[in-house]
């Protein structure tokens, strides 16, 4: 198969209060508003390198609306959207909009809105933002958590395994990881990518029949210091950290994890490998071997094992805690060795 996707581009998440999740992405995260469009907002990190990477549109619930991937060529997008109808999903083709081409645009096997284009348009700041280097698309910033672009999406799905199946077999990402219970053969986790990052998507066992989930979605900072910063001037700026700073095992990355005003998770990431080993196979990690925290010794928070849009309100059987077959499963998953 030739390449056919070359990174993540944009998200579009679902916002119950557009106004304070805006302003959170503004202030708290550093982000820059460019357009506004009706109920979505599209905003940008310094260095995304095109118009912008994340649109918060006002809904409901909290969720994602669609994650977009940029194509390697014209041919590569007419390529995968043949590939999709073959695989028996009829998209809908899109006319240029918000700074991109045509796009195809499809709704996935279990539930997700994906949208897949090739012409888009690059970023150069002006004025303020114009940076004095040619590479950058704007001038650095160091307000809020400053990512420096957006990194990965991590959905949820009933079959880890084939949901990776399909994406892989499909659009040709590679399946770097799984993770897979230590008391039993259920996949919990697994993590995709279409370039040397660990993971541009990644996916988490969902026990709930809500399809098109999302899990959280991810931002970058360059080093490990600017990643204390962030999670000092959070903690200062009243937003409690869910889980982390820490090093995942798998990918190496360090993380760690939030929430917006209106419920989504949001983590930022530093570190981690690159991989360009085209027939890479994906280890089986077991959460004791420290798939989650690299230390082995940080349970995952039960909150974590939430994804979105929420499922119906549990009726809690302990402080904190979501019962439920999906949220212990996935609970153990991210644990290190049983609960904390
Ligand atoms: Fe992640």
């Amino acid at each position: 198969m030739i390449k056919l996707l070359s990174h993540l581009a944009h998200l579009e998440i679902h916002a119950t209060d557009l106004d304070a999740s805006v302003r959170f992405y503004e202030q708290a995260m550093g982000m820059r508003e460019v357009r506004r469009d009706g109920d979505s907002v599209f905003l940008r990190c310094w260095g995304d390198y095109y118009t912008y990477s994340l649109v918060v549109t006002k809904a409901g619930q909290s969720g994602m609306g669609h994650m977009a991937w940029r194509t390697t060529s014209p041919e590569a997008l007419d390529e995968a959207a043949r590939r999709i109808e073959a695989a028996g999903i009829q998209g809908e083709w899109r006319g240029a909009q918000h700074d991109h081409g045509r796009a195809y645009r499809f709704t996935g096997p279990y539930g997700h809105v994906m949208e897949l284009f090739w012409d888009v348009t690059k970023h150069k700041g002006e004025g303020q933002h114009a940076s004095v280097y040619p590479d950058r698309p704007a001038r650095r910033t160091n307000h809020g958590v400053a990512p420096r672009f957006l990194d990965h999406v991590t959905v949820a799905a009933s079959d880890v395994r084939g949901f990776a199946k399909w994406y892989s077999e499909t659009l040709g990402f590679r399946i770097m990881a799984y993770t897979s219970l230590d008391e039993a053969p259920v996949t919990v986790f697994g993590v995709l990518t279409t370039n040397e990052k660990s993971h541009d998507l990644g996916v988490v066992m969902d026990g709930s029949p809500i399809p098109g989930r999302v899990n959280h979605i991810a931002f970058w900072v360059d080093t490990r210091e600017e990643h204390l910063v962030a999670a000092d001037v959070l903690m200062e700026g009243g937003t409690p950290i869910e889980y982390g700073p820490s090093i995942h095992g798998i990918g190496e990355q360090t993380y760690l994890y939030f929430r917006d005003p209106s419920g989504l998770r949001v983590e930022l990431n530093t570190g981690g490998y690159r991989n360009y080993v085209p027939d890479w196979e994906a280890y089986d990690w077991k959460p004791s071997q420290g798939s989650a925290s690299l230390y082995r010794n940080a349970a995952m928070p039960h909150s974590m094992t939430e994804s979105f849009p929420p499922a119906a309100a549990p009726s809690a059987t302990e402080e904190g805690a979501l019962p439920g077959t999906e949220d212990n499963l996935l609970a153990a998953a991210y644990g290190s060795h049983g609960r904390g």
